[in-house]
């Protein structure tokens, strides 16, 4: 069965609250669908919802409207702000990351990790590709980059939102002035620089930040990358690492009222925009592909169908590698090499520079 074909039934049942068609998930074999199924195995093991009350939906539905993939909703244009107030929050906290004020925060290692870039370029011009574009941590790297004497051939966002083009287009263009600015609203398996930019030789700065990477197995994040970049291109990626200590800044950042909105908006979508729901967090092992078990982050909203039948639907999960493991996924087919790891004083978040063999 096709993704189309199971996003038609989806949205067509369960707008009527059938959520029968749920099963039929259980059964798809396609690996882009693993983590999904597996989140969903980790929340009816490990808390009291059974197999039918628990209902999922892939990463990607949260940011298109799979009926008109190109037309942006206003949700959408919502989503792209609260992503751009985490961002914001997280600049301006000049204590994220950090156990006293001497030591490493989210925001200065981040710049460190800027600086490690322009020292690899060697004076070289890049070209600037940001899988899922969001304006405020991207405008900071982008000012810091041209500041260094970094000179920056082209940028291109590929995003699935469609909404995410219109507000973010004149920002990067205040700060790109003439440098073209290319928006591709596209799945990031469909995107493939070489494809994209023909014979050029200039190297790319491709980045996938704000935790992107959790949102799916990290096989098919892996094969995606390995397609998008180029030999020699440097990838940039941040994640937020779990370990026995960072439990509590795991769920801190889930509690933030911006992920709650967002865990809000993803069940008025897919579910029934009208019911009253509570907003359900877990930490849970959950396997991969591979048969690895990773922690990840369970955003869910419960509540009663029409039957008042207590549902939990998943609206958001995210793998929280430990350092060990996301250095090992990087470069498990050696597609990519790690040249930097810059982390905060916590050791909570961390900042990855990678490059494609
Ligand atoms: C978690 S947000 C991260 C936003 C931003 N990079 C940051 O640092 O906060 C994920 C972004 O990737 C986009 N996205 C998610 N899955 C995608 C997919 N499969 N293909 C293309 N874009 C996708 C979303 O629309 C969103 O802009």
């Amino acid at each position: 069965m096709s993704d189309k074909l199971l996003d038609r039934d989806f949205i067509t049942n369960n707008k009527v609250t059938n959520f029968d068609m749920n099963h039929h998930f259980d059964q798809e074999i396609d690996q882009n669908r693993t983590l999904e199924m597996n989140v969903k195995k980790a929340l009816y093991s490990h808390t009291e919802f059974s197999a039918h009350q628990i209902i999922t939906q892939s990463n990607k539905y949260k940011y298109h409207d799979v009926m008109e993939p190109t037309k942006s909703h206003d949700y959408l244009a919502e989503i792209v702000n609260a992503m751009a107030s985490l961002n914001m929050q997280g600049l301006t906290n000049e204590a994220l990351g950090q156990i006293d004020p001497s030591g490493v925060s989210f925001k200065a290692a981040l710049e460190t990790s800027i600086e490690k870039i322009v020292q690899r370029l060697n004076g070289r011009e890049l070209i600037y590709v940001e899988l899922g574009p969001e304006p405020i941590k991207t405008s900071f790297i982008l000012q810091r980059l041209l500041d260094f004497g970094v000179s920056i051939a082209r940028y291109i966002a590929v995003d699935i939102n469609p909404a995410s083009e219109a507000p973010l287009r004149p920002v990067f263009e205040r700060i790109l002035g003439t440098t073209p600015v290319d928006f591709v609203n596209a799945s990031f398996d469909e995107f493939s620089l070489n494809a994209y930019l023909g014979q050029t030789q200039t190297p790319a700065l491709i980045t996938m930040l704000g935790f992107q990477e959790g949102n799916d197995d990290p096989h098919t994040i892996t094969n995606w990358l390995q397609n998008i970049a180029r030999k020699d291109d440097m990838l940039l990626s941040e994640v937020q690492l779990y370990s026995n200590s960072s439990a509590l800044n795991i769920s801190s950042f889930y509690r933030n009222p911006m992920m709650q909105r967002f865990s809000r908006i993803a069940f008025e979508q897919a579910v029934k925009d009208t019911a009253i729901s509570v907003g359900r967090f877990y930490l849970l092992p959950v396997q991969t592909s591979d048969g690895e078990f990773i922690f990840a982050a369970i955003l869910c909203e419960e509540f009663l169908d029409v039957d008042r039948n207590r549902k939990l639907f998943v609206s958001n999960y995210c793998l929280k590698f430990d350092f060990p493991q996301y250095r090992a996924y990087r470069e498990i087919n050696k597609h990519f090499k790690i040249v930097e790891e810059t982390l905060t004083q916590d050791e909570t978040l961390m900042f990855q520079i990678s490059l494609r063999n």
